[in-house]
């Protein structure tokens, strides 16, 4: 379907010893019997009686019938066993039907390369994901590589660990290749004056229309960034929520379809593209850390809604991967003309006091603010005041303390009419901010 190009890898390599990636806390993890049961008997034949499961009668249940309808006007009913099923405990790794279905969709969007060892899990949105394989792979204080700014739902998750970020600067097509080397190689000059630190493990990426940044990677660039994971080998945490959000004219080309030796863990989400309430995502990599995150799941929360999964499997059955594409683009047209709405308002209030790029997809912009170092209270106590928000740019950088000249916006809700109104709010915050801020140097001088 796609044009992949995988990279040259010239040197044969040995297949990768995952249990490196893999902490002691999570190495310890074991399956439940009971879960394992549940695995078992929901392909046993139908013969088998059970009464090993603590699981409920379904019979009990008040539901006699759930009817999704879609705006197209395409309909389904979930009934009798689909129904209990649909409302009934499931095995860790995901509702079997949906899994399959997710399974042969990602196999048909990306292609891996290395699909005979790779296996999916479904999660509660891209983000529980992106948790439990991130808490797989720390160690309280190591190094992670992230890119910079980067999605605060995933800082959040590393911050208890007190790693050291090591932050990888971005410029219009996203991370730069050149500064990832730069960065492995001073961190290895440490690793060799000190043997007690250790190389870093893991790239968390987020390569598609960016959140803060709107930058999608080109394929070529990946290439070079994915040839020098494997020769430092680290894992790529490619977080991929807005893959499907690309505004550009081909698809992007994901790490996933790059991954020829085994070392990308790849996110996708359904939350942009079909509702974020019903927290559809799933993982894609390597058995053995699928496994693992399979182990976290059935103890943090035994699995992904029941009901979320069958309805979600029911809109692929319903509609196929092609209808589904469609929709997706649709989703992402939508949200073009959003952006393009929103650049006009900025150069009609923002010209002069800000620069930006324009987002390459997704939802946000990311912009820089003329002559002023820091933009955290002119937007979270005057802007506030004003009845207009903005994200500071602090949320998304590797050290939220420092000062922060940008600020995110989100296009994704308000009308264009409340667009054009919080962008010429910005600019009268900005203008009145610089002010203050020329006062106060005038009354030091
Ligand atoms: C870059 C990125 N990754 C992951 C997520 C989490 O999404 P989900 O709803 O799938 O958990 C978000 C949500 O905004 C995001 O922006």
């Amino acid at each position: 379907m796609m044009e992949t190009g995988h990279p040259n890898t010239t040197k044969s390599k040995m297949p990768i010893d995952y249990s490196y990636f893999i902490n002691a806390l999570s190495s310890r993890r074991r399956p439940g019997i009971t879960r394992e049961l549940t695995k078992k008997l929901y392909n046993a034949p139908k013969e088998t009686i059970s009464l090993a499961e603590g699981m409920p009668n379904d019979g009990s249940f008040p539901f006699e019938a759930i009817n999704v309808v879609l705006k197209d006007g395409s309909s389904y009913t979930l009934q009798g066993g689909e129904l209990a099923a649909s409302l009934q405990y499931l095995p860790s790794q995901g509702y079997p039907p949906l899994l399959k279905t997710l399974k042969e969709f990602t196999k048909y969007v990306h292609e891996p390369p290395n699909w005979r060892n790779t296996d999916v899990i479904i999660t509660n949105g891209s983000q529980c994901g992106i948790s439990k394989s991130i808490e797989m792979c720390i160690e309280e204080g190591c190094p992670i590589l992230v890119q910079n700014p980067l999605y605060s739902g995933t800082e959040v998750v590393m911050k208890p660990f007190k790693p050291t970020l090591l932050p990888i600067d971005q410029d219009d097509l996203g991370v730069i290749p050149a500064h990832l080397v730069a960065t492995l190689e001073q961190w290895k000059e440490k690793c060799t004056a000190d043997p007690t630190i250790k190389m870093p493990k893991m790239f968390y990426v987020n390569p598609t229309a960016a959140n803060p940044t709107g930058t999608t990677i080109p394929v070529d660039r990946k290439k070079e960034i994915y040839k020098i994971c494997c020769d430092y080998n680290i894992l790529i945490l490619e977080d991929d929520a807005y893959y499907f959000m690309d505004f550009q004219d081909s698809k992007p080309v994901s790490f996933l379809s790059l991954d020829v030796e085994g070392r990308v863990l790849r996110f996708d989400s359904l939350s942009k593209v079909l509702a974020s309430g019903l927290r559809m995502g799933w993982v894609t990599g390597p058995k053995q850390l699928i496994h693992n995150i399979e182990l976290h799941i059935q103890s943090a929360y035994l699995h992904s809604s029941s009901l979320s999964q069958s309805i979600t499997n029911n809109i692929f059955r319903v509609w196929g991967f092609d209808k589904m594409l469609e929709h997706f683009a649709s989703v992402s047209n939508f949200y073009r003309i959003r952006r393009d709405l929103t650049i006009s308002a900025m150069e009609r209030h923002l010209k002069g006091l800000c620069d930006w790029s324009i987002p390459s997809g997704g939802m946000f912009v990311w912009i820089k603010v003329r002559n002023v170092p820091d933009v955290y209270e002119m937007l979270m106590t005057r802007g506030l005041k004003k009845h207009v928000c903005f994200a500071p740019g602090q949320a998304f950088m590797t050290d939220p303390a420092a000062a922060c000249n940008y600020v995110r916006a989100a296009y994704s809700r308000a009308s264009p009419k409340q667009i054009d109104k919080a962008m010429r709010l910005l600019a009268e915050l900005i203008r009145e901010e610089q002010q203050l801020l020329r006062r106060k140097l005038d009354n030091f001088i």
